[in-house]
């Protein structure tokens, strides 16, 4: 039940002492062969050692794994990519060093069924022996410098084995051209580590700006021509938030469905956040409303996979759709692929379920009996 980053801690010291619980002891292990995918004939033989999957081309164990957030270093990627999470997404780096938002970056909510428009929920600290349903969660994107992260990306690299794959993910920072810019440096800086598939994360709800890059058609248009410039030789997927308006998803899709590999759906859906005494929960300016994730989300998570997918056949389009929103469980991975998700990765999940990939890849294979 020990969650692999600690909520009580600050970012700082999960960075320095983290991985936590089942996911510490798996970097004392030497890390098992293959990543643990079905068994050979689903069912019949022993493990197999040959990935059977594709994951944007590149053969994986299985489409499952961990989005931008909870693996923080290298150390953390490695022992999710031990415990079978074959596809790991590096948490989004910067093309300078920022600082984290203050403690508690994350803390349990309540809310029983699924979030609403303009909730507002209650935040409590997490507690040591109850899994949280749901959390905010408010780090406000920090990063090392490059020369740290970039050094530390090559190691997470180097943990992947045949069948697994790192994403690298990232964000522009500034206003305006220098923003567009600063995602094409950051974009470069990572494409220099070797990772095979870079993420931009357009949907950072922690920067208190007006609104987020992703429902700005013109400018993600123009955030992708400067990557694609920088770095052309690789797949590259944007993360998306929940797009309410259909129309202006369909003419984000319409514009970029052709020029990047994927779209990764969705991060944390904003809620305003207070205490038992109605006062804001989380402590400084900007934070009182915050990104919302878990099982509460799920319902956004997977709408926005519906509509990625009827959008891609109604465009005769080909991009894939990395799913993420409250997978907690194995029967919601199949109700995302059953929606059209071509991978499904689960934050919250993960981070109090280590088991989750082998509890997933083991309901799959039951699957193809
Ligand atoms: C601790 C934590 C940190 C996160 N940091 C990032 C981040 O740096 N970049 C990003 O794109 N999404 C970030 N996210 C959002 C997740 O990638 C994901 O979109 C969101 O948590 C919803 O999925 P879930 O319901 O499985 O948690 C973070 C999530 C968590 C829980």
């Amino acid at each position: 039940m020990q969650p692999f980053l600690d909520p009580s801690l600050s970012y700082e010291d999960n960075y320095a002492n983290g991985p936590f619980g089942s996911f510490a002891s798996a970097l004392e292990l030497p890390l098992p062969p293959g990543g643990g995918g079905c068994p050979e004939g689903a069912g019949e033989g022993g493990m197999r050692d040959e990935p059977r999957e594709r994951f944007l081309g590149i053969p994986v164990h299985s489409t499952f794994g961990i989005p931008a957030g909870p693996l923080l270093n290298s150390r953390f990627v490695a022992a999710a990519f031990a415990h079978g999470f074959d596809l790991c997404v590096y948490k989004t780096v910067r093309s300078a060093a920022r600082a984290s938002h203050p403690w508690p970056n994350t803390l349990a909510v309540e809310c029983d069924g699924d979030l609403a428009p303009d909730q507002t929920l209650i935040a409590h600290a997490c507690e040591k022996n109850r899994v949280p349903r749901s959390i905010t969660n408010s780090f406000g994107v920090p990063s090392q410098s490059p020369d740290v992260w970039q050094a530390d990306m090559l190691a997470a690299l180097r943990s992947a084995q045949h069948g697994q794959v790192l994403i690298g993910s990232f964000q522009g920072s500034g206003e305006g051209v220098a923003q567009i810019a600063d995602y094409a440096r950051a974009a470069r800086l990572v494409a220099e580590t070797g990772v095979p598939v870079l993420e931009a994360n357009l949907s950072c709800p922690n920067e208190g700006k007006k609104g987020l890059l992703c429902f700005d058609t013109e400018k993600a248009n123009a955030i992708v021509d400067a990557i694609r410039k920088e770095v052309a030789d690789r797949p590259l997927l944007l993360k998306l938030a929940y797009f309410e308006d259909t129309s202006a998803l369909q003419a984000l899709v319409r514009a970029l469905g052709g020029k990047v590999e994927g779209f990764c759906a969705i991060n944390t859906l904003s809620a305003r956040v207070v205490d038992a005494n109605g006062q804001p929960a989380l402590p400084g300016a900007g934070r009182d409303i915050s990104g919302i994730c878990g099982a509460t989300i799920r319902w956004a998570g997977l709408l926005m996979t519906q509509k990625l997918a009827a959008l891609r056949a109604d465009n005769n389009m080909r991009f894939a759709i990395v799913s993420n929103g409250g997978v907690l469980t194995p029967a919601d991975d199949k109700e995302y692929r059953d929606a059209g998700a071509d991978a499904v990765m689960s934050a919250t999940g993960a981070m109090w379920n280590t088991q989750l990939a082998q509890q997933i890849k083991k309901e799959r294979c039951h699957d193809l009996k």
